[in-house]
C-alpha cells in the first residue's frame, strides 16, 4: 500500500468558492494506476467469483467505477446510502441508513467499496449489518485510509493509499457536495480571515 507524505511539492491552485484552495495530493494517474493494482490483486484473491460490489453513496462512485471496469469477469453491484451524525469531537458514532441495498447478498462474494476511511465508525456499522446477512465473502476495499484518525477497530482487506489527517476531495469526495468531480485528490484548504 503507498504512503502519501505529508507535504506534497505541487502548488495550490483557487478552489470554487473564495477562500478556498486545493493542492493536488494524489494524481490521476497515480490513482489510475493504483486502482489496476488493486483490482488485480482482487481477482488473483477471487478468480472465479462473481463480485458484488457494494458502494456506499455518493462518494464510492468514481472510484467504484474504475475498479469494476479494471476487475474483469463476473462483476455486480448495489448501493447504500447511510448518514452519519456528530462526527466532531463529540462523536456519537451514530449512523443512519438512509438508503438500503436492493438485493441480498446471502452467499455471494461481497466487496464493500468506500472512498475514505477516517473514524472507521462507518465501516463498523456496515460490517455488522452485511455479516447478519450471511454472505459467501466479505471484504472491504478502501482507496483513501486515514488512519491517524480511526476510532473504531476495523480494517479494511485492500487499500490504495494511506494519507495525512487532511481534509481531501475530488474522484467522487466532496466538501458540501462539490469538488467531487476533480480527477485528482486533493488537499482542500481555508485561507485563515484576516486579522483587523
Ligand atoms: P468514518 O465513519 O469517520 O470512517 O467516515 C467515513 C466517511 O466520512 C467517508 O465515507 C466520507 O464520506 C467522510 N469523510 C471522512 N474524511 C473525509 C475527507 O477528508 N473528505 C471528504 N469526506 C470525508
Amino acid at each position: 500500500m503507498a504512503t502519501q507524505r505529508k507535504h506534497s511539492s505541487v502548488r495550490s491552485r483557487p478552489g470554487n468558492r473564495p477562500g478556498e484552495s486545493v493542492r493536488v495530493l494524489i494524481s490521476r494517474a497515480r490513482v489510475r494506476q493504483r486502482v489496476r493494482q488493486m483490482a488485480r490483486q482482487i481477482r488473483r484473491d477471487f478468480p472465479r467469483d462473481t463480485l458484488h460490489l457494494i458502494g456506499v453513496l455518493k462518494g464510492s462512485v468514481l472510484f467504484l467505477a474504475d475498479l469494476a471496469r479494471e476487475l474483469g469477469g463476473e462483476v455486480s453491484f448495489d448501493f447504500l446510502s447511510v448518514s452519519s451524525y456528530g462526527k466532531g469531537t463529540n462523536s456519537t458514532g451514530e449512523v443512519k441508513l438512509i438508503k438500503d441495498l436492493d438485493v441480498s447478498i446471502e452467499g455471494r462474494t461481497v466487496l464493500v467499496v468506500e472512498d475514505i476511511l477516517d473514524t472507521g465508525l462507518t465501516l463498523k456499522y456496515l460490517l455488522r449489518l452485511f455479516e447478519e446477512r450471511q454472505p459467501k465473502h466479505l471484504r472491504v476495499v478502501v482507496l483513501l485510509d486515514k488512519s491517524e484518525r480511526r476510532i473504531a477497530d476495523v480494517r479494511a482487506d485492500y487499500t490504495g493509499f494511506t494519507i495525512p489527517n487532511e481534509f481531501v476531495v475530488g474522484y467522487g469526495l466532496d466538501f458540501d457536495e462539490r469538488y467531487r468531480n476533480l480527477a485528482d485528490v486533493c488537499i482542500l484548504q481555508f485561507a485563515q480571515p484576516s486579522k483587523k
